[in-house]
């Protein structure tokens, strides 16, 4: 089994990918998982093709990405194939490695413009978009699909085709369908057919949670490669540890310690990008995802939830690893309610915790 993917002119390896997360994948979450190593492709947040081509600041500001993040991937979405095209045009020149366009949002405001998975029903204009897109940029172009709108109208297999023909040169796949938002669990054998049916390289996507399942995924279904979502923000880690186990090695096991510099080094990172208040969010939401499983989680996301400045956050994270680390706690020790509370179901992004600072909730 080869771990690189050919993506058009550019080589991916290894074949892990981080999956785009709105309200997630900033730069500084893309360069923290870059930090912690074997990460193979970084995609960002989706980014509307209105605000790239009427020149709205903050859709600009969330284009930018430093060099340490290559190879990126911008994804874009929209439905009106000349503001696609404007779109991707501006990415080029920014210097992204690949463009990617978002057919799987399920968002009802994404959804209502035509954009995101609606593209799905509507295949005439996603092959105009695509056509169009091809002609005007020399980068990889890419797309990301579900397996169709619901589930009397799975089409995956026909969308990968037409990708295919419209001269795309990957596809990822998240296996629900729209109306399925998150709920349920993804479904690997449309993404395995997905990979049968057409020879541009194909990554699977969905319920990814432990370097186990990442290299089952692959072996079973076929596909050339994974992408990770809600897997990485639980454990950023989950690149490197899958990396480990590709080559056989040792799968590293992060002590408290690392936990706790993590939690340090996204701030230091974010504090560039953010004003006070944002930054306040952003880091609460950050703190509750990364302390699932914890021993002592739940007690200290309540305590982070409550505190009203970015030093009243810290005092109460190095309190906790502190005594943690002090009381020799290994990392998983979970109480039972704790365990209950980790879920082992994917957690729907509806769910606040998903969506706090999120725009608007994506895929
Ligand atoms: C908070 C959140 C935001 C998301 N935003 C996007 C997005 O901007 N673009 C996209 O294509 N998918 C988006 N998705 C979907 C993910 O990329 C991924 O397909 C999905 O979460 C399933 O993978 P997972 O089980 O590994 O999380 C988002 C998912 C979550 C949880």
């Amino acid at each position: 089994m080869t771990n690189e993917i050919n993506i058009g002119n550019l080589t991916i390896e290894p074949n892990l990918a981080l999956a785009p997360m709105a309200g997630v994948t900033d730069s500084s979450f893309r360069r923290l998982i870059k930090e912690l190593g074997g990460v193979g492709l970084i995609v960002t947040e989706f980014i509307s093709v209105e605000g790239i081509t009427r020149g709205n600041m903050r859709t600009h500001r969330m284009m930018r990405f430093l060099p340490e993040e290559r190879p990126l991937s911008i994804q874009i979405f929209g439905y009106d194939d000349e503001r696609m095209v404007a779109a991707a045009e501006i990415i080029q020149e920014c210097g992204a490695d690949i463009v990617d366009i978002n057919c799987g949002c399920p968002a009802k405001k994404v959804v209502n413009g035509g954009g995101g998975s609606s593209l799905l029903r509507d295949l005439p204009q996603l092959e105009r978009i695509l056509r169009r897109v091809r002609k005007a940029v020399s980068i990889p172009l890419t797309m990301k699909i579900r397996t169709g709108w619901d589930d009397a109208s799975i089409n995956a297999v026909e969308v990968a085709r037409l990708i295919e023909d419209c001269g795309g040169d990957m596809v990822a796949i998240h296996g629900r369908t729209r109306m399925q938002g998150y709920s349920g669990q993804a479904d690997w054998d449309v993404i395995a057919a997905v990979k049968q049916a057409v020879s541009i390289p194909v990554i699977g996507c969905g319920d990814i949670t432990t370097p186990e399942q990442a290299l089952a995924r692959l072996a079973e279904s076929g596909v050339n490669g994974v992408m990770i979502g809600r897997g990485a923000i639980a454990n950023p880690w989950i690149f490197r540890q899958t990396s480990e186990l590709m080559r056989g090695e040792e799968m590293y096991q992060p002590p408290l310690a690392d936990k706790h510099r993590v939690l340090h080094r996204y701030h230091e990172l974010l504090r560039d990008e953010l004003p006070e208040r944002a930054l306040t969010g952003k880091l609460k939401q950050m703190c509750g995802y990364f302390t699932h499983g914890l021993a002592g989680g739940a007690r200290l996301r309540e305590r982070v939830f409550h505190s009203q400045t970015i030093s009243e956050i810290y005092d109460q994270i190095d309190e906790y690893f502190a005594s943690m680390i002090e009381r020799g706690v290994p990392p998983d020790a979970l109480t039972r309610e704790e365990r209950a509370f980790v879920d082992p179901e994917p957690r729907d992004p509806k769910n606040a915790e998903f969506t706090r600072s999120a725009p608007v909730t994506t895929g």
